[in-house]
């Protein structure tokens, strides 16, 4: 089965994949790695792991249907099953969406449904929230409110900088990503109404 992963900063959670895939935690193939950012740190990880990045550049498309056109066209010779987010910066339109139905996941830095959007880590801290963790999710047309698969929580302590809970967040991710994605290839989860159901031993 083959995976794409859609990246447009650091790509540490891009790493863990990459790694686990080495470990043999990960039996779906990273066959493409996507991205709106050419320059992004992430692109030089797939790189380096030699998986090919496909770039598409935001800059020459004044539609995000028509940007999303292009990448599904581009992207159809890889034949991905499934689509994980991971980091990526843009809204994926309903062209894209209705396309992956129930096959793109998302990793988020908080506990959804709080803190949706681009700062979940400094809003957890802004909020003075004890806990707060990671989500994995099923992607819907709305922003961070698609079905939830998995969350860990992550604690919060009285001197952590948005630094150091990012970190913290970061390690949470890279533990738990992975293992769910290996759960959503083997086909581990079906979504019921927008609830998602773990059937193990599906697979
Ligand atoms: C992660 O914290 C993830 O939750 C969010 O974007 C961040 C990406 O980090 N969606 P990285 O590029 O994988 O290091």
């Amino acid at each position: 089965m083959n995976i794409a992963v859609f990246v447009s900063g650091k790509g540490s959670n891009l790493q863990a994949l990459i790694d686990a895939s080495r470990a043999g935690a990960l039996s779906a193939t990273i066959a493409v790695v996507v991205t709106d950012a050419r320059d992004a740190y992430a692109c030089t990880r797939a790189e380096k792991a030699g998986i090919p990045v496909l770039y598409v550049d935001p800059g020459s498309y004044s539609a995000r249907e028509d940007y999303d056109r292009e990448l599904l066209k581009r992207l159809s010779p890889f034949r991905i099953h499934l689509v994980v987010l991971a980091g990526y910066m843009r809204i994926l339109s309903p062209v894209f969406l209705r396309a992956y139905t129930h096959r793109i996941l998302n990793v988020h830095p908080s506990l959804l449904p709080a803190f949706k959007g681009t700062d979940g880590v400094k809003d957890a801290l802004r909020h003075g929230v004890k806990i707060t963790g990671v989500t994995v999710h099923f992607v819907s047309e709305t922003l961070d409110d698609g079905p939830i698969i998995a969350q860990v929580p992550v604690e919060v302590r009285g001197n952590d900088t948005a630094e150091s809970l990012r970190e913290r967040i970061h390690e949470a991710e890279h533990a738990l990503y992975p293992r769910v994605i290996e759960e959503c290839v083997r086909g581990y989860y079906t979504i019921e109404g927008r609830k998602v159901v773990r059937r193990e031993g599906r697979a």
